[in-house]
């Protein structure tokens, strides 16, 4: 039995990628580790009068159909998608809602094929506005952070419970790693902008009445001392229950999905630290996390001159620099990169996935691939892929690389 189905594209996702939003959409699907899709090469024909309905192949697994003078992205399952698959459909960044199509044998359906919906299962502990809400110059767009997240989701070996955002500014990744019940750590060398997303947090778990304990501290290091800021939660009611579909699925089976969500916790902790990313080793242990998914600097919104020693930075009882100063950061980003890869590398786990953003006007792909891999990484797309590549705008064209740690 072959099944397929059909995602309505999120309006909202075209207008963050204009013309590359049908190529990322694929990329991003292509990363899905699911059960049992049916690759196009193994299927032949699942669809009779294509050119009618003008089935057009984009991907190794993603085609896009137009029906009814809508454009949907499709794809093929052997079986229905399991509950846990479902969820990692619903999550992707692209999709705003889900059918299955059925096609018409005969002609008991006016239209063919008839789209039965499929109720998104996200799973969410927060609404989606815990990431939307804060609006600031030099966010990285929420869709986009998702994007980058499920891509370390889907390709990370163990099921996911520690993220690492180690270039965070105000939180946009913890904040989608807190919706999906991760815990979430962050490091920005820009102590502005890690209190605002900080106190943002705060209020917002204050407002939501979400229980919640909160804990500041400062680590010294050799050159200056670092802020951490923690907050532990109890993990909420999920917003609708993957559960509950488990539940359901084991019920009609008797058997449970594989593909098990990530293991249950009665807390989370939400953490920014600011520090300089090249320090985090000194803020985790080895072998820490899951997944790092960090957007690099653009190298387009640099205030005041690089200075190791401007007199405006703050100094601690010890007169040691307190990070906290925008002008730390460089133009260029591949010496940060390549000055904290050896310490990121540290902190993931085996079989853990690194997901870098960049800007292709500062660093080729080239540099980047060759940094990934003198660090001892893996590269997960071939070498020289342009798969993600787009357009923001005049001054930006970005790029996504990603890494696995044996
Ligand atoms: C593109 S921004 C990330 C924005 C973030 N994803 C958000 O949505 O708020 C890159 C960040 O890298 C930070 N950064 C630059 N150099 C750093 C360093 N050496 N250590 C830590 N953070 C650094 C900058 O302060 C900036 O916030």
């Amino acid at each position: 039995m072959m099944i397929t189905y059909a995602i309505l594209a999120n309006p909202g996702h075209n207008r963050v990628y204009f013309k590359s939003a049908k190529t990322l959409a694929v990329a991003e699907f292509d990363c899905l580790q699911l059960d049992d899709l049916a690759v196009w090469e193994v299927l032949e024909g699942p669809i009779e009068n294509t050119g009618k309905l003008g089935i057009e192949k984009i991907g190794r697994t993603l085609d896009s159909m137009n029906i009814a003078g809508l454009s949907y992205f499709t794809f093929n399952m052997q079986k229905p998608l399991t509950a846990a698959d479902l969820q990692a459909v619903s999550r992707l960044s692209f999709v705003y809602a889900i059918f299955e199509l059925r096609f018409a044998a005969d002609d008991s359906f006016v239209f063919s094929p008839a789209l039965i919906p499929v109720e998104r299962q996200v799973g969410y502990f927060f609404d989606e506005d815990i990431s939307t809400i804060l609006k600031y110059n030099g966010k990285t767009n929420e869709l986009f952070t998702r994007m980058l997240l499920n891509l370390g989701v889907s390709l990370a070996d163990n099921a996911v419970q520690n993220v690492l955002d180690p270039l965070c500014g105000k939180g946009t990744t913890l904040f989608e790693g807190l919706m999906c019940g991760y815990n979430v750590h962050g490091i920005d060398i820009d102590q502005k902008a890690v209190d605002e997303g900080y106190n943002f947090l705060k209020k917002y778990l204050e407002n939501g009445k979400y229980k919640h304990s909160s804990h500041k501290e400062r680590q010294g290091l050799p050159d200056y001392t670092a802020v951490r800021q923690t907050i532990t939660l109890q993990k909420p009611e999920i917003l609708e229950t993957l559960e509950t579909l488990e539940t359901l699925e084991t019920l009609e089976t008797g058997e449970s999905s594989e593909n098990a969500p990530s293991p249950k916790t009665a807390s989370i902790t939400a953490e920014l630290i600011s520090g300089d990313t090249k320090d985090a080793d000194q803020f985790y242990r080895k072998n820490y996390f899951d997944v790092i998914i960090a957007d690099l600097p653009y190298g387009v919104q640099h205030k005041g001159k690089n200075s190791e020693n401007n007199k405006n930075d703050k100094k601690d009882k010890k007169g040691k620099k307190i990070a906290q100063n925008k002008n730390w950061q460089s133009r260029n980003a591949l010496p940060i990169v390549a000055g904290a890869l050896p310490s990121w590398h540290k902190v993931l786990k085996s079989g853990g996935v690194i997901v870098l953003a960049w800007n292709l006007f500062l660093i080729t792909r080239e540099e980047l691939e060759n940094e990934l891999t003198k660090n001892g990484f893996t590269l997960v797309m071939p070498s020289g892929d342009t798969s993600f590549v787009h357009r923001v705008d005049q001054a930006i064209n970005r790029d996504v690389i990603i890494g696995k740690k044996q």
